[in-house]
């Protein structure tokens, strides 16, 4: 009887652990197992190069899962499993930025070994990562984050150059895969960081570097799209 009675009282204990756990979940972010990412096409570089440019309006539509996950393998992803060395260069190797992606429902970070999208925050924030009108017109925002606490030990002023430098090379990789694709891009310095830096509740040794939009492009384009600011 006594048996009995356990048994039925951890079973609705394990019972409630579940419920509570599965709501818990509902309410949170999940985290976004994307697609492999397809690496066997795209335009040859001369011409990706003779295509890539800025452009700062955005079609509605949300970038399918495989495009996102090109895409993000693109700009930072492992394009060396051995040694886990990845699709832009880093001073030193130290593969300090963290690509993160503000979609409709929050805010993710791209882990690029799981390849995968790890919750941030939740909600739209899209609008937050610039200071710009068009900013929340795109489906995505690239929002690079240099985390200092992995670059050892030099100054800060050195931390702050390398960190730049090496944002550039993976916002280049998605001007880059932007053209080959037909996407639209732009890369902005033009973000209140502080405000950003808050929602996304970034530790001191995190700093944003850069944020850059990306989307398909508007059905026309206006003719001089060359600094709308
Ligand atoms: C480091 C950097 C920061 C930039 N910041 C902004 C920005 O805040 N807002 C914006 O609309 N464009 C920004 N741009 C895009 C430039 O305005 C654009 O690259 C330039 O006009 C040249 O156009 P192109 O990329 O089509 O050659 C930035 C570009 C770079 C490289």
């Amino acid at each position: 009887m006594i048996k009995s009675i356990t048994v039925t009282a951890l079973c609705l204990g394990l019972a409630t652990i579940l419920i509570t756990g599965t709501m818990a979940q509902a309410a949170d972010l999940q985290t976004i197992k994307l697609p492999k990412p397809a690496i066997t096409h795209g335009k040859p570089l001369m011409q990706t190069l003779s295509e890539r440019k800025t452009s700062r309006e955005f079609a509605a539509k949300d970038l399918d899962p495989q495009t996102l996950s090109n895409l993000l393998w693109a700009a930072f992803g492992i394009n060396r499993p051995d040694s886990g060395r990845r699709t832009a260069p880093s001073a030193l190797n130290h593969q300090e930025i963290d690509v993160f992606v503000a979609l409709k429902s929050g805010i993710y970070r791209y882990d690029p070994k799981a390849n995968s999208l790890i919750p941030d925050v939740a909600g739209d924030m899209r609008a937050m990562t610039g200071l710009q009108g068009y900013v929340k017109d795109a489906p995505l925002d690239l929002i690079y984050v240099a985390d200092f606490a992995k670059m050892g030990n030099s100054q800060e002023a050195e931390k702050v150059f390398l960190s730049a430098a090496d944002t550039g090379f993976i916002a280049e990789n998605v001007y880059l895969y932007s053209a080959s694709e037909g996407l639209a891009t732009v890369v902005r310095a033009n973000i209140d960081k502080k405000k950003l830096g808050e929602a996304m509740k970034l530790l001191p040794d995190q700093k944003i570097t850069l944020a850059q939009c990306v989307g398909y492009p508007k059905a026309k384009e206006s003719k001089d799209d060359s600094q709308k600011k």
